[in-house]
């Protein structure tokens, strides 16, 4: 569970974070030609996967006609995209769910929908336990929405949550409500075969399986020319990324030469499939971002053995320590979970050790919470007390926070590339961007620039979140 504390300092990677529970956003679109009377709402909880997934399900709502708001007292359909990933992601969703109950009672004819992760892992059980619910839909089963919508409308409870090996929605255009227009998430991958024990996605989101690897490049040609200078390849383990004789540092390089212009990104690395071969493809295309996000969990190798990761400390350690010879100027970013079943002292103070060491420029942490069904929750017990997670946890934000600056103060006086995102949320009189690493730029616009754009930008200061500087 994330406090706070880390919510605040890490707010503009989280913004672009997967399998991050955030509040979730609405969209609105009033643009569809088709427009009947009928509006959607929808609201998205979790990491960037669930964001994506929530441009699928709105050029599925597209189609049927429909057009979206984000006043949800005005629609009459309401859709909430949801998250399982910790206890904490499921009670936002409950919240909202209660929330609803009180427009419905003013709006009987609203039909409520529960999709994604928590549809899947609750089924049937949602429209039982809340009343409200009139639709259930895995992430597997967005094609069917139609169907179900239409069910709901005369009536009848509807649930499709069927799980399935193919489904990518590759021939499905997303639709790109809600976005700066400048960057954009590409889902390459769907489901996750990794069992970490203490994951509840590869029971939500099902078996592994990659897109076509033509459909990935078309909608990024299509992005770019539409003017989005930025593409983040998403998928649970993009590593195995396999579609017919393309692996993922062919697909990179793919994407890679769509344009010097366009920005290629990616999201997760897991440290035991990254390549030689993906690090020496970022190394050759400038446009590939140097920046990667290679979740450790723990620094103690009996605790990943545990954990079912498929390395030990020795072999991140070489992992981070490639990275670093290949790419010197790659940032990289980190999970970690404390407190996980039978956590010792002594093995909590190996992550200490390891964040220590590795001075990663960015780490998400949480505690363990331990999810129903998974392979954790049926072999070990839950043991350490929650005071005892939180204490552990606010160790490690503290290392991380000093971590941060120490990063974000080697940038000082250094000149760095920025893709214009749009305003800083502080003043509009401020552009935001990132650079290369991934940070988030604040500087002083000057006229005849515009989101989009690449800037020079030479750092004058910094926090432990942000660098400041000025267009050179
Ligand atoms: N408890 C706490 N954190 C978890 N994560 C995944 N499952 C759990 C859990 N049960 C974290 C992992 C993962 C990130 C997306 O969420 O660190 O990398
Ligand atoms: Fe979960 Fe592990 Fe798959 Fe990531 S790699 S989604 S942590 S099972």
């Amino acid at each position: 569970m994330k406090t706070k504390l880390t919510q605040k300092i890490f707010e503009p990677l989280i913004e672009k974070k997967l399998d991050e529970s955030k509040q979730g956003l609405a969209y609105e679109d009033n643009t569809n030609p088709n427009s009947s009377i009928k509006k959607a709402y929808i609201e998205t909880y979790g990491c960037q996967m669930n964001f994506s997934d929530t441009e699928i399900i709105a050029s599925v709502l597209k189609d049927l006609g429909y057009s979206f708001t984000t006043n949800v007292l005005e629609s009459d359909l309401a859709l909430i995209n949801t998250c399982s990933i910790r206890e904490n992601a499921e009670e936002k969703v409950w919240h909202k769910l209660k929330e609803l109950k009180g427009i419905k009672k003013k709006n009987p004819g609203l039909l409520v929908g529960v999709l994604g992760c928590m549809a899947e892992r609750l089924k049937s059980k949602l429209l039982e336990q809340e009343q409200l619910v009139d639709l259930v839909v895995g992430p597997d089963a967005y094609r069917d929405l139609p169907r179900l919508i239409e069910s709901a409308e005369s009536g009848m409870k509807s649930i499709n949550v069927l799980l399935s090996r193919e489904e990518t929605y590759a021939d499905i255009s997303p639709i790109r409500l809600n976005t700066n227009g400048v960057s954009a998430f590409i889902s390459i991958m769907r489901g996750c075969n990794n069992m970490c024990t203490f994951c509840i996605v590869p029971f939500t989101r099902g078996r592994e399986r990659s897109r076509d690897y033509h459909s990935i490049v078309k909608e990024a040609q299509e992005l770019y020319h539409n003017g989005y200078r930025e593409v983040t390849l998403l998928g649970q383990n993009v590593d195995s990324y396999h579609y017919e004789d393309c692996n993922f540092a062919q697909l990179l390089e793919k994407v890679a030469l769509i344009s010097p212009d366009l920005r290629v990104r990616f999201s997760t690395s897991h440290p035991k499939d990254i390549t030689d071969e993906v690090l020496y493809t970022i190394k050759k295309y400038e446009n590939i971002c140097k920046y990667i996000h290679l979740p450790a969990q723990s620094g103690n190798s009996a605790i990943l053995e545990k954990m079912n990761r498929g390395y030990t400390r020795e072999w991140y350690m070489q992992k981070i320590e490639r990275i670093r010879q290949i790419l010197p100027d790659c940032a990289i970013s980190t999970d970690i979970i404390v407190g996980f079943c039978g956590e010792t002292e002594e093995q909590f103070q190996d992550t200490v050790s390891l964040m220590q060491w590795a001075k990663f420029d960015y780490a998400y942490m949480f505690f363990y919470s331990e999810r129903p069904g998974t392979p954790a929750a049926k072999k070990f017990k839950d043991d350490i007390p929650e005071e005892e997670k939180k204490r552990r946890l606010q160790k490690i934000i503290a290392i991380q926070n000093q971590n941060s600056y120490n990063s974000n103060l080697r940038d000082l006086n250094q000149t760095f590339k920025i893709l214009i995102e749009g305003n800083s949320k502080k003043s509009d009189l401020d552009f935001c961007g990132r650079n290369d690493q991934n940070k988030m730029v604040i500087f002083r616009k000057k006229p005849g620039l515009k989101p989009g754009d690449y800037v020079n930008v030479k750092v004058h200061q910094v926090t432990s979140a942000t660098l400041i500087g000025e267009i050179i």
